[in-house]
């Protein structure tokens, strides 16, 4: 082998969930460790929420040890290996063979340590990390309270890097002269020689379109390395390059190429997007053309599991956003997982990243690893097209000259292509002072904003308490729940002051703090803590353009307890409403007239026990039916898994959705019994049984054994209805290391 091998390092990891400082040791006795695959939790939740949840926050803050045996082939003696961990909760101490490798100290970002000097060629190794999960007040989040989860674990990603004595460390690639027109790419490369010799080396950048033919290339001019050097240069114009866009995420591949004598000895692809964008007092700019930023916030978690899922469920909620009608996300409040920023550039969405914190800034060692956060976040992520400004302040902390000075000016020297924004409370709109480029602030909405470019970063607050936004809301308080999301947008599509605003929140989430007095969920989702829809969902839905799909959603569940005002969302002209049948009227949008595609309001709809039905007219023409019936009394159950294959490679996993539904496979939208799960084969249940149903629907999760292939059998019963069930396949595992 020549060249550089990314290995998964994910799996046949062996775990155990305490403190022993002898699990470092290369000989210690692991046999009684438990098989895991990465990513992983330190602890499953038991449950999701109230009193239950509580000793769950305490119970995942422990000290636990990860270790690993691996062989590498002894012919490759002479190379130098790697290990790179994408997120650990919350403080890791890496050993290989007992010895001291490097420690990290964040919860969000990653870290990679060279082991070449540990390690043995042809014979056994053992990785061994200590993962102390434990509050740390001097590490950003934490110090204060902390309004979402930290959870425990290595919680994303592994691999194991081989390479030659010398090879690619860091590519940065850059646009610096691009217009619809032409552009060229500029390549910033460091390398690094661990020879004791200096070697003469060179760079090539070849740049791929989609369909992997070359579009133009370029070589570094040779330099003589000692221990480590840079290279940047351009390439040639690219005439008429194909700009990325949120319609149109066109991602080129750039082959960085480390060339020694004539032979390439290491390669690394990037992808990359061709834009150029620009925020101004009036608008978000992209590619000369204005967009305005409809966004949302989303949190990295999921019920049971924290935030230790597969790549593929990160993946999902970037989709979810762009699906939800979003074209921006803000990664509130922390670098997210490579996967979900991966996919944001794949589909087109606008991403604001910001550094892990909440409200408190600490002092002289808590600072230090805050910047550290924010120089490990830039250089993992710069070369994202979706990411536009990086966020330097801590999430509605208060003003702090020195540091945020400081965080600005570091971010532009890492990143002198991107702005940076900076987020406030609303209790310090009016006294606080702008250091960073894009002034953020919190749930004001203000005519003309104390400073610009302005972008309402969080907004929607109003039924935290109220119970209008719980996912078993009745139609008026899901109706009042909306109002509170479509009057915020109506706010920023009718300014020219504000360039946009993002949501609080994408989904409902697991917080520490529970001031809302709500068992520990804050439930501002525009989906609940299991990822299923409320209506406020169907109208952002409906702000997309019907060309990508007509949208069409009667937020009723059509019941005697029904309001006689029936709103409806959706992507068409006109909708025109029938009750049993009977037309009730055909209307132009009247609600919410700002936005896109505003809402449909029916005054005095009066209720008759069956079929409301909404037909949607685009150009005249009928687009969209949706129907909305009276459920009647509970009749079955419904199992759904999102994803019907998994692999077995001890971590791959899917939600599975529960739905209580009528004779006619209407779902009673206000059941909350109890339902009993079973499951039955060769995989993890990960959930609670039995379980209340909240809004006729709940979820549960099943994940993959190493190895361990065949069929997987969920049953789903509750008395007196018919018993759901389905089946997962488990398809081998071919992958993992050699
Ligand atoms: C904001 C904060 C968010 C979230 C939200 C709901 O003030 O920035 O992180 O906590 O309130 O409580």
């Amino acid at each position: 082998m020549t060249g550089r091998k990314v290995m998964n390092f994910n799996t046949e990891w062996l775990y155990l969930p305490s403190d022993d400082p002898g699990a470092r040791l290369a000989g210690f006795d692991d046999s009684g460790f438990e098989p895991v695959g990465i990513p992983h939790a330190n602890t499953v939740l038991g449950a999701h929420k109230g009193d239950d949840f509580q000793k769950y926050i305490e119970q995942y803050r422990f000290v636990s040890w990860y270790r690993r045996h691996f062989t590498l082939p002894g012919d490759w003696a002479g190379k130098r290996v790697t290990v790179g961990f994408e997120g650990v909760a919350t403080v890791a101490d890496v050993y290989v063979n007992g010895q001291f490798a490097g420690r990290h100290k964040g919860a969000y970002t990653g870290f990679s340590f060279d082991i070449t000097d540990y390690v043995s060629f042809g014979s056994a190794n053992v990785i061994a990390v200590r993962v102390d999960s434990t509050r740390h007040a001097d590490i950003p989040p934490e110090g204060g309270e902390v309004d979402y989860c930290l959870f425990g674990g290595i919680v994303r990603n592994v691999t194991l890097t081989v390479t030659e004595p010398a090879y690619i460390g860091d590519v940065f690639l850059t646009a610096p002269v691009l217009s619809a027109e032409s552009g060229r790419v500029r390549a910033a490369v460091s390398v690094r020689n661990t020879a004791d010799a200096k070697k003469s080396l060179s760079v090539e950048t070849v740049i791929y379109d989609k369909k992997g033919a070359e579009v133009t290339r370029a070589v570094s001019g040779a330099a003589l390395v000692a221990e480590g050097g840079s290279f940047t240069f351009d390439t040639p114009e690219i005439a008429g390059p194909r700009l990325w866009s949120v319609d149109d995420p066109y991602l080129y591949t750039a082959a960085v190429n480390l060339i020694e004598n004539g032979a390439t000895v290491d390669a690394v692809e990037t992808k990359i997007g061709l834009r150029w964008f620009e925020f101004t007092d009036t608008g978000f700019y992209l590619n000369g053309k204005m967009l305005k930023l409809r966004g949302v916030n989303r949190h990295e978690q999921w019920p049971w599991q924290g935030r230790a899922v597969p790549d593929k469920l990160q993946a999902r909620d970037a989709d979810m956003v762009k699906d939800t009608g979003f074209n921006a996300v803000r990664c509130s409040h922390y670098p997210q997982s490579p996967a979900f920023l991966s996919r944001c550039d794949e589909i087109g969405l606008i991403v604001f990243e910001e550094a892990p914190g909440w409200q408190y800034v600490g002092d002289g060692g808590w600072r230090e690893i805050y910047k550290d956060n924010i120089e490990e976040m830039i250089i993992r992520d710069r070369n994202h097209p979706s990411i536009v400004t990086w966020g330097v302040r801590v999430n509605e902390s208060w003003d702090d000259r020195e540091l945020y000075t400081s965080t600005a000016a570091l971010a532009k020297a890492l990143d002198p292509t991107r702005p940076t924004h900076g987020v406030r409370r609303n209790e310090n709109y009016d006294s606080t002072e702008m250091i960073e480029d894009i002034f953020c602030a919190n749930y004001v909405y203000p005519e003309e904003p104390r400073f610009s470019p302005f972008i309402s970063s969080e907004h929607s607050w109003e039924h935290w308490t109220d119970g209008c936004n719980l996912p078993w809301a009745t139609d008026a308080q899901a109706m009042e729940n909306t109002k509170s999301f479509a009057d915020a947008v109506n706010y920023y599509y009718g300014s020219d002051r504000c360039l946009g605003g993002f949501a609080w929140s994408m989904f409902d989430y697991n917080n520490e703090v529970n001031y809302t007095r709500t068992g520990h969920v804050f439930y501002s989702g525009m989906y609940d803590i299991f990822r299923l829809d409320k209506p406020v969902a169907h109208f952002y839905r409906a702000q997309k353009e019907w060309t990508e799909g007509v949208e069409l959603y009667i937020a009723s569940c059509w019941t005697p307890d029904s309001p006689s005002e029936v709103e409806v969302y959706g992507n068409c002209d006109e909708v025109e409403l029938l009750v049993n049948g009977r037309s009730v009227g055909k209307i132009k949008p009247n609600l919410y007239m700002n936005v896109p595609h505003p809402a449909f309001r029916f005054e005095n709809v009066s209720f008759e026990a069956g079929t409301l039905t909404a037909v949607g007219y685009v150009n005249g023409r009928e687009a969209a039916r949706a129907e909305r019936r009276t459920p009647g009394p509970a009749a079955r159950l419904s199992v759904v898994p999102d994803y019907g294959a998994l692999t077995a490679d001890g971590a791959d996993m899917t939600s599975v959705t529960v739905v209580l539904s009528d004779e006619n496979g209407t779902r009673l939208p206000y059941a909350d019994e109890r339902v009993s799960i079973a499951v039955d084969g060769p995989a993890d249940f990960i959930g609670e049984t039995p379980i209340a149903l909240e809004g006729g629907r709940a979820a549960f999760m099943i994940r993959s054994r190493f190895r361990r292939a065949g069929t997987v059998t969920c049953t789903v019963s509750a008395e007196g209805v018919e018993p759901g069930k389905c089946e997962i396949e488990i398809i081998e595992y071919d992958g993992g290391m050699e």
